[in-house]
Order: C-alpha cells, then sequence, then structure tokens
C-alpha cells in the first residue's frame, strides 16, 4: 500500500481546515470560549447512535432546563427519560442521569480527564470517554465514530468489510492522531465525515486530504466503507389496548426496569412475537375483561434488530375499573415518559377510536 503524505501534514491541513470550516454546532466551544466538560459530555452521549440534526433541539432544551451536572442530578428520573423521549435507546437518559448523579454527588461535579477513569462511568464507552477526554480536556485519545471509520477506510483504502474492518480503522486512526489540539482534531475528523467525505458522494474536489486520500487515487472512495451483510430485520407483531374511562383517562403501565424501552411508559399490550395475534388470544393478555373492539390499521416501528407492527384494540372501562397501571388524563400524556413507539400508538388510537 502507498503511504499518504506524513501524519503531521495531514493533520495540520485537517486543522488548518478545520478553522476555516468548523460546523457551529450548540455544544462547540468557538475560539476564545472555556469548553465546558458539561455540554461536551451531554452532546457525546446523545450523538451516540443519533444524528446532529436530531440532536440538536434536545441538546438545547436539557440545557435550559438543567444548565448544570447538579441541576440535571437534582432532577426526577421520570423527567430526564420524558425530556428524551424520541431520542430512542432509552437506557442512555437513565445512564445520563446516573452518571450526573454519581459526578454531582461523589466528584463536586467534575469528570474525570482521564480515558480509564471515564470509562467507569455509567453510559461512557469507549467513544464517548475518548471524545470528552480529547475535547474536554485537550488529552491525546483516538476518537472513533462512524464518520471517522468511512474517513480512514477511504484515506487508507481499507477494502475489508465492517465490522470486521473496526481494529485496522482505529490503529489508522490512532497513527495520525496529533499531539496537538487533539480535541480540534477528533471534531474536525468527525466534521470532514459528517460534511466532506460524506457516505453516498464525497465531495473530493474540496477535501483537505484529496491528495493523500488512496481511494480517490483508486476512484473507489463512494464505495468504502465495504459492510458485510447484515441478516434482514425480522418483524414482530402484537396487540396494544387502549382503555379508556369515561372521565377520559387511559391507562399506561410501566415497562418492566430492564431491556428494550426499559423502565418506559407504555399502553399496555401483548408480548412482541414472530406470529399474528388474533384478537381473542390476545384478550387474555388484556389488563381486564371488556369488549376490545379492533382500531382499523396498524402502527410500524423499526428497531435495530427487527420491525414491529402493533395492532390496537379498545374498550370502555367503567368509572371504577380494577386494572393494573397508571391512569392518565390524556391531556397529561405529553408529560408521560412514552418512548415514540408509544407516541405513535397514542396517536394512532385518538385518531381511530371516536
Ligand atoms: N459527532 C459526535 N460528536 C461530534 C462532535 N463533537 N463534532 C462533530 N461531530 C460529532
Amino acid at each position: 500500500m502507498v503511504q499518504p503524505t506524513s501524519p503531521v501534514a495531514n493533520s495540520a491541513a485537517l486543522l488548518a481546515w478545520y478553522d476555516r470550516s468548523a460546523r457551529v454546532l450548540p455544544w462547540r466551544a468557538r475560539p476564545g470560549e472555556t469548553v465546558d466538560p458539561y455540554r461536551v459530555w451531554l452532546s457525546e452521549v446523545m450523538l451516540q447512535q443519533t444524528t446532529v440534526a436530531a440532536v440538536a433541539p434536545y441538546f438545547l432544551r436539557f440545557v435550559e432546563r438543567w444548565p448544570t451536572i447538579e441541576a440535571l442530578a437534582a432532577a426526577p428520573v421520570d423527567a430526564v427519560t420524558g425530556a428524551w423521549a424520541g431520542l430512542g435507546y432509552y437506557a442512555r437518559a437513565r445512564n445520563l442521569h446516573a452518571c450526573a448523579k454519581l459526578v454531582a454527588e461523589w466528584r463536586h461535579g467534575r469528570f474525570p480527564e482521564d480515558e480509564e477513569s471515564l470509562r467507569k462511568l455509567p453510559g461512557i464507552g469507549d467513544y464517548t470517554a475518548a471524545a470528552i477526554a480529547a475535547i474536554a480536556f485537550g488529552r491525546k485519545a483516538v476518537v472513533v465514530d462512524g464518520n471517522v471509520e468511512r474517513v480512514m477506510a477511504r484515506l487508507f483504502a481499507v477494502t475489508d468489510p465492517l465490522p470486521g474492518a473496526k481494529a485496522h480503522l482505529k490503529a489508522l486512526a490512532a497513527a495520525l492522531t496529533p499531539e496537538v489540539r487533539p480535541g480540534d482534531y477528533a471534531q474536525a475528523v468527525m466534521d470532514l465525515g459528517a460534511t466532506v467525505c460524506t457516505p453516498k458522494s464525497p465531495a473530493c474536489g474540496i477535501c483537505p486530504w484529496m491528495e493523500p486520500c488512496q481511494a480517490r487515487r483508486l476512484g473507489i472512495a463512494a464505495g468504502l466503507p465495504a459492510k458485510a451483510e447484515k441478516a434482514p430485520r425480522p418483524t414482530r407483531h402484537g396487540i396494544a389496548f387502549w382503555l379508556i374511562r369515561p372521565d377520559g383517562a387511559v391507562l399506561l403501565r410501566r415497562r418492566p426496569p430492564h431491556g428494550l424501552l426499559g423502565g418506559m411508559m407504555e399502553v399496555p399490550g401483548t408480548e412482541w412475537r414472530d406470529g399474528l395475534w388474533s384478537l381473542d388470544e390476545a384478550a387474555a393478555h388484556a389488563p381486564l375483561a371488556a369488549e376490545w373492539r379492533p382500531l382499523p390499521g396498524r402502527v410500524a416501528h423499526t428497531f435495530t434488530h427487527f420491525h414491529l407492527e402493533l395492532a390496537v384494540a379498545t374498550a370502555k372501562a367503567g368509572p371504577r375499573a380494577a386494572a393494573r397501571g397508571i391512569w392518565c388524563p390524556l391531556d397529561n400524556l405529553g408529560d408521560q415518559a412514552l418512548p415514540t413507539l408509544m407516541r405513535k400508538v397514542v396517536r394512532h388510537a385518538l385518531a381511530k377510536a371516536y
């Protein structure tokens, strides 16, 4: 393999590009501003598996409501998961809150500065620890997300598919990481991947790494990184029970603390399984015996490992119906920690039920 020009020259070219072209992002300190580790940590946790565009409004709402780690630590966990609703992967919100409590109560609100100690905190894995160490504390750390993997695969024309190529791409990223301005460098590679070295049609003509890029020279940039074929997502099925009281309250329940959507609220329902449910069969799993009526249509939602299709059945409960769960007035549904899937169920039921 032909080596690109020296790592130092490459990182200098990239930092010069970053000084001209860095994205203005709400969590990013501008030149001359002091970096706030709380904002770096919060944004990096939100950015795990979620795009910059989706995160920005959530980040702004969080820092307005909870401007410091102490404020976040003092919030009830349900307020935090509720404000998180829509960002997905809800265990992240619970870990975020647990981490805030730990840092506020045991570390006087100060994050540790090295990767190893950061990794011991809830919700902080290799990527986030490296990002915080580099961006908040100026430590040299190898920050590798999907953008960085793509940039490295192209710069060095790595044609082995992901995920197998991960360790190799990380080693290449490590060899390029400079001693100077490690936080800016980490953000520069991510920005390059997000704005220039994009997945489908990279803008090679304006890339600060155009010269050393092996994939561009070979004409294979747009095809990298190669990805191993994924198993197709199966479809699972369930029935949700929309039980409404004469005063307009609807029955919700809390999901078990661990596992998918752990600890979030939900419209009660059957388990989700490969086969379709008949209403008769499902009724045995309903929160109470009633005249369940199927609503037309389905709610569809895609999780990482499967598609879900939920049918919704509705019934009217008596004023003192004894069903296990929490009766929530329709007007208060917005305050509940309902994940996106359950918000879809609510919208579907409200559109179809009357
Ligand atoms: N993606 C995740 N964190 C980022 C950051 N700090 N800058 C740019 N892109 C990112």
